[in-house]
């Protein structure tokens, strides 16, 4: 055995082994090892390390001390079964005669059944003990599983599939809760409520401004408060120009980097609220999309009405 597990694989494998049932045991994982929460662990590696090197330096020294003993033959013996093959060497031998309780060729006489069939003949060969080990641990393992989960009624594959249903639904909503909302274009509403349009008419005066003018009358960028548009009235048309921009070079940028598609949403609320009233100095109407928020209120805000009736095109 030795001769095929020489000191330097013996010492790491037995410490390795010994290192992941202790991290097993202490919960430990790749990012956070049980000897970092328990430094403890670490006297405890050592020790059992030095324990180790100090089996292997005494066996190392009885050894060396059996072999002045030892008579020539019993030297020669042993130099003979370390000569020996691992295949052939005597312990898995005999493991494997354990294992299969073989017959060898010469005792086949013996295992002889009486009958012949045109001179085929049948051997009485005993089961494998592999085998017969094999069979008797599947019934155990049928009993076990039967118990578990017919009488003491444990997750069956659908349940536990429920669960990590559910579990998984769980992460999703608190991963929506954190991270940037989704809103998209097709979900986003046109919002009446007051506090929603304040906080749109803020980011609308200190973004859009400059280009549109604060009542919406437009300069650099066209007039919103008519009936006309270039890109397309309505929620989803207007929501979408302010996350993409409007046509290349006109100066309109996606503004989609700079904010959250709620508040993409508030500016599109106000934006439409602009739509009909009356700016001081209001530039002429652009654009050969005709819309108005009225289509919105005809169709009490449903969103497939305002998306049918501004379809470009
Ligand atoms: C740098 C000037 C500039 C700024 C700032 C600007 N826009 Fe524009 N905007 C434009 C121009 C120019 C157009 C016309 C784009 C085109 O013709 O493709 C436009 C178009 C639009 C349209 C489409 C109008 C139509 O007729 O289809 C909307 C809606 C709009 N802007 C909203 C906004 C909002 C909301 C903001 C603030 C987040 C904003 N804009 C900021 C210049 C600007």
């Amino acid at each position: 055995m030795k001769k095929f597990f020489p000191v330097y694989v013996r010492v790491p494998l037995l410490f390795g082994l010994f290192f992941a049932i202790i991290e097993w045991l202490g919960g430990g994982t790749l990012s956070e090892p049980a000897f970092m929460k328990h430094p403890m662990l670490i006297v405890l590696f050592a020790l059992f390390l030095f324990a180790l090197i100090a089996v292997e330096v005494v066996s190392a020294a009885t050894n060396k001390v059996l072999d002045r003993l030892m008579t020539s033959e019993e030297r020669a013996e042993k130099e003979r079964l370390a000569a020996i093959p691992f295949t052939e060497s005597p312990w898995v031998k005999k493991l494997l005669k354990k294992l299969t309780r073989s017959k060898a060729i010469e005792e086949e006489k013996e295992l002889l059944m009486e009958h012949d069939y045109d001179g085929i003949k049948e051997l009485d060969n005993e089961l494998p003990p592999w085998w017969v080990g094999l069979f008797y641990a599947t019934i155990i393992f049928s009993v076990i599983y039967l118990l578990r989960y017919h009488v003491f009624e444990g997750d069956n594959q659908i349940v536990e599939f429920e669960k990590a249903m559910a579990e998984a639904k769980e992460q999703v909503e608190a991963y929506k809760k954190n991270a940037p909302d989704m809103l998209t274009a097709e979900q986003a509403r046109y919002l009446t409520d007051a506090g929603d349009l304040a906080a749109g008419k803020q980011l609308f005066d200190t973004n859009c401004a400059v280009c549109h003018r604060t009542d919406g009358g437009g300069s650099i960028g066209p007039n919103l408060t008519d009936d006309h548009w270039i890109l397309g009235g309505g929620v989803k048309n207007i929501f979408n120009t302010i996350a993409e921009g409007g046509r290349p070079g006109k100066g309109m940028v996606p503004w989609k980097t700079t904010f959250k598609p709620a508040e993409i949403e508030k500016l599109t609320s106000y934006v439409i609220s602009l739509n009909g009233t009356t700016p001081v100095e209001p530039k002429a109407a652009e654009g050969d999309i005709v819309w108005s928020k009225a289509e919105l209120e005809d169709a009490e805000g449903t969103d497939e009405m305002d998306a049918d009736a501004t379809e470009q095109e």
